[in-house]
C-alpha cells in the first residue's frame, strides 16, 4: 500500500520524528543544470513541454533531496488563457494590462482544461517520475500551484510608475465594484485549475498571495480573504489541502487563518511561534529561513537553521521552508 507522504502529514499536523522540508523556487537559476538547460529553450518553453517541466521539476529533487517537488511553472501561466500577453525577461511582463472595466469583462472565458493541458500533462509526468524513483516510506509529495486572486490582479494591472503593485491598490480604491468583478472572474478559474493539478497528481496545492502583504488588514480582508476562502473552501471539500503564502504577512496572520487553509506559510520577518500560537493548534505553520541567510558561511547557516527549528520544537504541524524564493545567485551547497 502507498503511505502517506511525509509533508502531507505534517499538513494534518500529525505527531512526526521531524519537519519534512522543501524550498520554494527549488528549481531554478541557482542550479547549474538549469541553466544549462535554459542555454537552449526559453523559460516559457521549459514550462510548456511537460517533458522538460519534469526534468527542471526534478533537478533539484536528485541534488537536495528534499521531501516535495513542486510543479516547474508559474503563477502567470493562466493569464495567457485568458487573452494577456505574458513575457519573462526574466521579471514577468504583460504586454496589454487592464485599464478599465471593459478590459475585465472582454477577458476570454479559459477553458482551463485544454488551455492549461501541458500543466497538467506536466504533473501526471512528474507523479510518475517521483513514484518510480521514490518508493515507501519515502514517497514524496507533490505540490501544485497557483497564484491567488489578489496577486494575479497585480500583474494584470500592472501600470508604471507606481512601485510595489500600488497602481493595483489605487485602481481597487477607486474602482471597487471593477476590482471585485475581477477578482471574482479569476475564482472559479483558479479553483477549477488546482482541482485539476490535485487530480492528475498533486498531493496539496499552495496558494501565492505574494503581494497581499502590501495591503492593510482591511484592505486584505475585502480584497484577498473572501477570494482565498472561496478557493480553500471548494479545494479542501474535495480533501485537497491548500497551504497559503503572503509575503510581509506579520499583520495579516490572523486574517491568512481565518481563510480556513490547513496550512498558512510565512516570510523571515514573522515568529513562527506567533503564528503557530495564533493557530491555537488548529493550523500547520510553513516558513521562514530567510533566502538572504544562505549566503552566510556553512556553519552559519547551520546554526541559524539549528535556531529556527528549536523555536517550533514540539510542534505538529511545522513545514520547514525558506520565507520567500531561493535567490538567483544562492551558494547551492548551502
Ligand atoms: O521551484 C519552484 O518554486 C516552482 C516554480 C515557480 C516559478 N515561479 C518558476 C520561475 C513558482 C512556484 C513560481 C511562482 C511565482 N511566479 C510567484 C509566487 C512566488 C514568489 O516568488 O513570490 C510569482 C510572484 C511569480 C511571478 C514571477 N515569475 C516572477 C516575479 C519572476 C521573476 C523572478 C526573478 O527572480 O527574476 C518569474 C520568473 C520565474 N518563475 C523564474 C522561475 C524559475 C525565472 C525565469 C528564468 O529562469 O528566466
Amino acid at each position: 500500500m502507498e503511505s502517506t507522504p511525509l509533508l502531507v502529514k505534517a499538513l494534518q499536523r500529525r505527531v512526526l520524528d521531524r519537519p519534512p522540508v522543501w524550498l520554494m523556487r527549488q528549481a531554478g537559476r541557482y542550479m547549474a543544470e538549469y541553466r544549462e538547460l535554459k542555454e537552449k529553450y526559453s523559460f516559457l518553453e521549459l514550462c510548456k513541454s511537460p517533458e522538460l517541466s519534469c526534468e527542471v521539476t526534478m533537478q533539484p529533487i536528485r541534488y537536495l533531496n528534499p521531501d516535495a517537488a513542486i510543479l516547474f511553472a508559474d503563477i502567470l501561466l493562466p493569464l495567457e488563457s485568458m487573452g494577456l500577453e505574458v513575457a519573462f525577461n526574466p521579471g514577468p511582463q504583460i504586454g496589454n494590462p487592464i485599464r478599465d472595466r471593459s478590459d475585465i469583462e472582454n477577458l476570454r472565458p479559459v477553458d482551463v482544461e485544454k488551455s492549461l493541458g501541458y500543466v497538467f500533462d506536466a504533473v501526471s509526468a512528474i507523479r510518475k517520475e517521483l513514484d518510480a524513483s521514490y518508493a515507501n516510506p519515502e514517497r514524496k509529495a507533490l505540490l501544485g500551484f497557483a497564484g491567488a486572486p489578489w496577486t494575479m490582479a497585480c500583474y494584470m494591472l500592472d501600470q508604471t510608475p507606481f512601485k510595489h503593485f500600488m497602481g493595483t491598490q489605487v485602481f481597487a480604491a477607486r474602482s471597487k465594484e471593477s476590482i471585485h468583478l475581477l477578482l471574482d472572474t479569476m475564482t472559479p478559474m483558479l479553483i477549477e485549475y488546482l482541482s485539476l493539478q490535485a487530480q492528475r497528481g498533486a498531493d496539496a496545492v499552495q496558494l501565492f498571495d505574494t503581494w497581499a502583504g502590501n495591503l492593510s488588514e482591511e484592505a486584505y480582508r475585502e480584497f484577498a480573504l473572501p477570494y482565498t476562502q472561496r478557493i480553500v473552501e471548494a479545494l479542501q471539500a474535495k480533501d485537497i489541502p491548500v497551504v497559503v503564502y503572503v509575503n510581509g504577512s506579520s499583520h495579516l496572520l490572523q486574517a491568512m487563518i481565518d481563510s480556513g487553509a490547513c496550512t498558512i506559510s510565512v516570510d523571515a520577518r514573522t515568529s513562527l511561534r506567533r503564528a503557530h500560537e495564533l493557530g491555537q493548534g488548529n493550523v500547520a505553520v510553513q516558513g521562514n529561513f530567510d533566502p538572504c541567510d544562505l549566503f552566510l558561511p556553512k556553519d552559519e547557516v547551520i546554526s541559524k537553521t539549528q535556531a529556527m527549528l528549536d523555536s517550533m520544537k514540539g510542534v505538529n504541524g511545522y513545514l520547514v521552508n525558506l520565507g520567500h524564493g531561493i535567490l538567483q545567485t544562492t551558494p547551492p551547497e548551502n
